[in-house]
């Protein structure tokens, strides 16, 4: 499928999803969001893919928020559903089976930091900044930020970022849980393809189930979590991945896993 504001190349069962609005840093306007989600909705169902990585094109700017001369008229109601829309993307993203890595290469602010809290995990840039500033436009954080940023690095942290607007820099973010891991920018779409590519040794069922018990866990009470971990580790011997793996370990021989 071709796509306006979209990047796609596929490479080693890796998709690089490139956000390509450069002149005004990626801002994710409707129909931004609405490529994303298509996008997501063919990635995950394509077989050549098993793990995807999100970027921004250029060197300034992931995503520099939601975009705000489009917003700018949008009444209460347009508002809502543009909000709408913008929660289904993220979504898309985090409950998608397969890994999602955001590779963070400059500014990610309001909608762009909350589309980097969408993605599993954050590769970034020693120049990458994050900040929450929706303050600043007298609005607040409305692709799931209030929520997503407060369950990744706690409430008094979130609501100080949130509350003040104000930017933090690519260490602050390690610091605090945000980011991943920091490095140097000409390395980190190689350092978050590495990471891919680590990722798709391992079993696939697993993988994917590990990411569900993950993220729909955090959702529960801890028994519940346990019980469904439970559930999720029986499904995994239902797996011809589990016998490879198992029966590789003990012959001393490296796994040959089929997804299967
Ligand atoms: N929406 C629309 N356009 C944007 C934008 C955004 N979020 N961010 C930047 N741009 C545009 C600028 O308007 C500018 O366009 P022109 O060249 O046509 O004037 C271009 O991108 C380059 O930006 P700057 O000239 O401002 O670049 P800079 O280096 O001086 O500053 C910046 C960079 C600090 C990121 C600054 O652009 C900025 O503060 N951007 C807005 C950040 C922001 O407030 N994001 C939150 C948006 S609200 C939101 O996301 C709500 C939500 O949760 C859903």
């Amino acid at each position: 499928m071709a796509y306006e504001n979209l990047l796609i190349t596929i490479e080693n069962k890796t998709a690089v999803v490139t956000l390509n609005r450069p002149k005004a840093l990626n801002a994710l306007n409707e129909l931004t969001l609405l490529e994303l989600q298509g996008a997501f909705i063919d990635l995950a169902k394509d077989d050549e893919v098993q793990v995807i990585i999100i970027t921004g094109s250029g060197e300034k700017a992931f995503v520099a928020g939601a975009d705000i001369a489009a917003m700018r008229s949008l009444d209460a109601l347009e508002a809502r559903r543009f909000a709408k829309l913008g929660h289904q993307v993220m979504q898309n993203i985090e409950g998608c089976l397969k890994p999602v890595i955001a590779a963070v290469n400059g500014f990610a602010l309001g909608g762009g930091c909350e589309l980097a809290l969408g993605c599993d995990m954050r590769i970034v840039s020693e120049n990458a900044r994050f900040g929450q500033p929706e303050v600043n436009l007298g609005v607040i954080p409305g692709f799931g930020g209030t929520q997503r940023l407060a369950r990744l690095v706690g409430k008094g942290r979130a609501l100080e970022l949130i509350l003040t607007g104000e930017m933090i820099d690519a260490a602050e973010a390690y610091r605090i849980g945000l980011a991943n891991k920091v490095v140097a920018a000409d390395q980190l779409l190689e350092t978050a393809k590495a990471m891919a590519a680590t990722i798709i040794n391992k079993g696939p069922c697993a993988v994917q189930l590990a990411k569900q018990a993950v993220r729909n866990g955090l959702e529960m009470d801890l028994d519940r979590a346990n019980q469904y971990e439970s559930e999720l580790f029986g499904l995994c011997f239902a797996t011809a991945d589990q016998k490879e793996g198992m029966q590789a370990f003990l012959e001393k021989r490296p796994a040959n896993f089929t997804g299967a």
